[in-house]
């Protein structure tokens, strides 16, 4: 449990916030399938990103922790063995609290020659996998899940010849298109994934530096297509892994929140495809700028943000959805905080996904903030936030969910009294200094 009080100054100062959640994981599992070694800097050491290392060294990858004897930076290097090179395991494979870990290495596990099992956590336990058995059982795999509920543990027969498929995803998911596309690396033909909105695309980009024949469109009919030739063996490689925007998120928000603020957050990824918060605060009034910015692989930079009033477009309102919900859902619960504090009402729609994440999202938010003393309704898909009440210090039944005690931490700084966020550790899911970090700032 920690404690936490109203902001009492401005933040000042510069942030660095750890490796990109997503990046890491999939810097383990293709340099895992690559030949040769891939040596990973900035690496996430969070428990999401170790239940990924974990899972692999248990099929067989070695894996070593290392200072660079040049310049002590921590470097991870993954000793790959190729697509065929992963060897039998006899126990289950437990992913934690990490759906990218498990939806990813099941369709990496649905085309090796073995059988295998994988689970997680109470979380991961309830969270659908249908959504991977249905794409997976049509390109020929045999990947079902063991209580017969859709959910994990998922029980994958090995030995089945994959075909490509051409699969239209109702959701944008980018865990789905990966477990999808690892699939189809060893599949007998091409493998297309269509979704109303390109999900984030770190796979696509990390797969083709280590050598895949993979490539992102937008299809006539406007919805976005990930395509794969397979056929080509991947490289080992060096990776470089930007700061998290999901976990710069928080100081973002914490900057708007608290007047006088003026926070330099370094060296964050700032791809496309996750960087709906920026647009949506920025077109809210927020004063963010990028500066040194590098747009070779994935590109980063430093974002600049100042204290700014916010305010709504029509009719003191702001409404948030389609297109823009995929770019910025795992921020959406901070977003949720923030617009709590403004004078205006924020309408977030189109977002059903928070149901199925770490916690119910919808519900998880609505009820804290609620208790904070907000005016805020859930809807079907997503909420709204009546902003301007003010908020005061109760205590927050996080759910076990990171980004919950992470945004509701954030919420303590404009909020009269103590707020305590009761089982704090789960930041330790994605961002296991958050605390430190946070506390550096007050
Ligand atoms: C992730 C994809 C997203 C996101 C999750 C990480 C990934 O999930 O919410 O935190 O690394 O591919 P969905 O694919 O379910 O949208």
């Amino acid at each position: 449990m920690i404690s936490l009080e109203k902001a009492s100054h401005p933040l000042k100062g510069d942030v660095f916030v750890p490796g990109d959640k997503s990046i890491s994981h999939r810097s383990i599992m293709f340099g895992a399938l690559a030949e040769g070694t891939t040596e990973i800097t900035g690496f996430l050491e969070s428990a999401d990103c170790l239940s990924t290392i974990d899972c692999f060294r248990k099929l067989g990858i070695i894996i070593d922790h290392s200072m660079r004897p040049t310049n002590g930076v921590p470097t991870i290097t993954v000793h790959g063995k190729g697509l065929h090179g992963l060897t039998d395991t006899s126990s289950t494979l437990y992913t934690g609290n990490s759906g990218t870990t498990t939806r990813l290495m099941t369709g990496i596990l649905a085309a090796q020659p073995f059988d295998s099992a994988i689970t997680g956590d109470n979380s991961i336990e309830k969270r659908p996998m249908n959504r991977i058995i249905k794409p997976l059982t049509q390109m020929g795999a045999d990947v079902s899940s063991m209580m017969g509920n859709g959910c994990a543990p998922l029980i994958i027969k090995g030995g089945r010849k994959l075909h490509g498929i051409n699969y239209r995803n109702p959701v944008a998911s980018a865990q789905v298109k990966s477990c999808i596309l690892l699939a189809g690396l060893y599949a007998d033909g091409d493998t297309v994934v269509y979704e109303p909105a390109l999900s984030r695309n770190h796979s696509e980009i990390m797969l083709q530096s280590f050598g895949a024949d993979i490539h992102n469109e937008i299809a006539r009919d406007g919805s976005a297509a990930a395509i794969l030739h397979p056929g080509m063996p991947l490289h080992g490689m060096k990776i470089n892994v930007p700061g998290d925007i999901s976990s710069a998120a928080y100081f973002i928000a914490a900057a708007l929140m608290v007047p006088g603020s003026e926070l330099l957050i370094r060296n964050v990824g700032i791809n496309k495809t996750r960087c709906g918060i920026l647009t949506v605060l920025k077109q809210m009034g927020a004063d963010i700028t990028l500066q040194n910015v590098n747009e070779s692989g994935e590109p980063r930079a430093d974002i600049l943000v100042k204290y700014s009033e916010l305010h709504g477009n029509q009719n003191n309102r702001f409404e948030i959805g389609g297109k823009d919900i995929p770019t910025m859902i795992d921020e959406l619960p901070m977003v949720a905080v923030l617009a709590a504090t403004a004078n205006f009402d924020t309408i977030i729609k189109d977002a059903a996904e928070l149901k199925v994440k770490e916690s119910d999202r919808i519900t998880t938010v609505v009820d804290n903030l609620t208790a904070m003393g907000c005016d805020i309704e859930a809807t079907e898909d997503g909420m709204i936030i009546h902003g301007g009440k003010p908020l005061h210090g109760t205590d927050i039944n996080t759910h076990n969910d990171h980004r919950l005690a992470m945004s509701f931490a954030i919420a303590s700084l404009a909020a009269e009294g103590t707020t305590r966020i009761l089982d704090d550790a789960c930041v330790n899911i994605s961002y296991p200094s958050f605390f430190t970090d946070l506390q550096r700032l007050l």
